[in-house]
């Protein structure tokens, strides 16, 4: 990370909560701005504020921020006041001494939330409308942050080189040319490509930690898609019996689904993601502008799984599916599968298997194609299939699947079956994948309606119901 990392926003936007957590995932050391005025001048500061007034508060909390941005000796996250770069000379020295992170402020509903009476967060609600236009004129954003089972995630736009700095990192290639100036050099560039997702280039990464150095407890990231996130964890998970790791997930489907839940791994010969460990990162850091270099294919890939969260979890889906989503509507999509996986952490209990909806027949297509179609194209084919089964089996209403394809393909995607693969084929693929098949009968995810995803056990070794 940067040398000093300043997080501003409005009253009550949760900058205190956010920094300690941040300050602990990064090593580094954790100042409340606030705190070090009241140690300061031995008062609490509504006493501050009532004798002295708020002139006399604003400079006792300029000293304090002098104080703070001159001492960089380790690296430091640093909360702010609610009200502390109005002040230009302020904002210069912060921006000058560090980087700035603005957290979004919270809507009226979340203030009253968080503080717990209507009364007490109107006040505090007008401050924040009032200042809107001063909170906003901060590029660098904090849109969402939450803890999933041992990692925090912190989604945003423009925060990633900033969080990077000073880290040793991993990167998938293509990455690493498109955003040269993001940090500086990675210890190692994976190749871009499903191809590369091999037990070599996981040696290659550990070459790479042996000769940057790496022991017990340091930390490598990882910046790039899913490819490079699994096989970046991997390694971390086995380096020296594992440390911890950080990733930065830079396609959509990294972002919504691959770069929670602490699968890592690497594809074998035999089959895909067959080794690999549980490792989740401490931190992640999900920064949208990485999306704008994303090829449209990529990208729709990643609507896909964002389109299976918004069947499992039944989201608002009011607006459609294209062009590059929100830092909210991420962070939005994401807490479906982090709810889930947060009650099913080992894949023990069958409720992570939701997350399989769409998956079950997709893995069939996407392996009877030879991995020429895409992942993401895959799932739509396969949500769809299923949705169809789901109205076989008396599950789901007549209209279901294509009211679900009609969504698939406002973001681009097709979902029908690829000519010249037959049902008995794909049937056969599913009785096959030893990972899910007993004896022909396979828990399939069935999408039976918006927020309505069941588990299913169906007998794949004869024909299957069709509507
Ligand atoms: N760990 C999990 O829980 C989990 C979940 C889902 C998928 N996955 C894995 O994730 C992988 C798929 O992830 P993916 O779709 O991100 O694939 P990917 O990592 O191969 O990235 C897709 C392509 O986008 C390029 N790219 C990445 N970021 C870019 C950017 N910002 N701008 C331009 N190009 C960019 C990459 O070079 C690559 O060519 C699969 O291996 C899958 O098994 C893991
Ligand atoms: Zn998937």
């Amino acid at each position: 990370m940067k040398n000093t990392v300043f997080l501003y926003g409005a009253p009550a936007s949760g900058k205190t909560t956010l920094g300690r957590l941040l300050a602990d995932r990064l090593g580094a050391e954790f100042t409340d701005l606030d705190a070090e005025i009241v140690s300061r001048a031995g008062r609490p500061i509504p006493e501050i504020f009532a004798t002295d007034g708020e002139g006399a508060f604003r400079d006792a909390e300029s000293r304090a921020l002098a104080a703070v941005a001159k001492s960089p000796s380790a690296p430091r996250v640093v909360s702010l006041g609610g009200g502390t770069l109005l002040r230009h000379e302020n904002r210069e020295l912060a921006e000058a001494s560090g980087a700035v992170l603005c957290l979004d402020t919270p809507s009226d509903k979340e203030l009253e939330r968080r503080i717990g009476s209507a009364a007490g967060s109107r006040p505090l609600g007008n401050r924040a409308r009032e200042r809107a236009h001063h909170y906003g004129s901060f590029p660098k954003r904090v849109a969402a942050s939450f803890e999933a089972g041992e990692s925090l995630v912190v989604v945003g736009r423009g925060i990633a080189g900033d969080l990077l700095s000073g880290l040793p990192f991993v990167a998938d290639s293509t990455v690493a040319s498109l955003y040269p100036d993001l940090a500086g050099a990675p210890i190692f560039a994976v190749p871009s490509g499903e191809e590369n997702k091999t037990p070599a280039t996981v040696a290659s990464i550990w070459s790479a930690l042996a000769k940057s150095g790496i022991g017990r407890r340091d930390v490598v990231a990882a910046v790039g898609g899913g490819v490079t996130g699994d096989l970046t964890g991997f390694a971390a998970a086995t380096w020296m019996r594992g440390i911890d790791w950080i990733n930065f997930p830079t396609t959509l489907l990294s972002m919504v689904d691959a770069s929670t839940g602490g699968k890592t791994g690497c594809d074998l010969p035999e089959g895909k993601n067959l080794a690999g460990a549980f490792h989740q990162p401490r931190l992640v850091v999900i920064d949208t502008d990485f999306l704008a270099t994303l090829p449209a294919s990529v990208l729709a890939d990643g609507r896909a799984e964002m389109i299976k969260h918004e069947a499992i979890g039944g989201l608002p889906r009011a607006a459609a599916p294209v062009g590059v989503p929100s830092a909210a509507e991420i962070a939005a999509n994401l807490m479906v599968k982090v709810g889930i996986v947060r009650e099913d952490p080992f894949e023990r209990t069958g409720r992570r298997m939701l997350l399989n909806c769409g998956h079950t027949f997709g893995h069939a297509v996407e392996k009877l194609s030879g991995y020429e179609l895409s992942h993401g194209t895959c799932v739509a084919i396969g949500c769809v299939a299923e949705a169809r089964l789901a109205v076989a089996l008396g599950l789901a209403p007549s209209g279901w699947p294509a009211e679900f394809a009609a969504r698939f393909a406002e973001a681009g995607l097709r979902t029908e079956i690829p000519d010249g693969m037959s049902e008995s084929e794909l049937r056969a693929v599913m009785a096959g994948d030893k990972k899910k098949a007993r004896g022909g009968i396979v828990d399939f995810a069935l999408p039976c309606g918006w927020g309505d995803v069941r588990i299913v056990p169906v007998d794949v070794s004869r024909e299957l119901p069709r509507c």
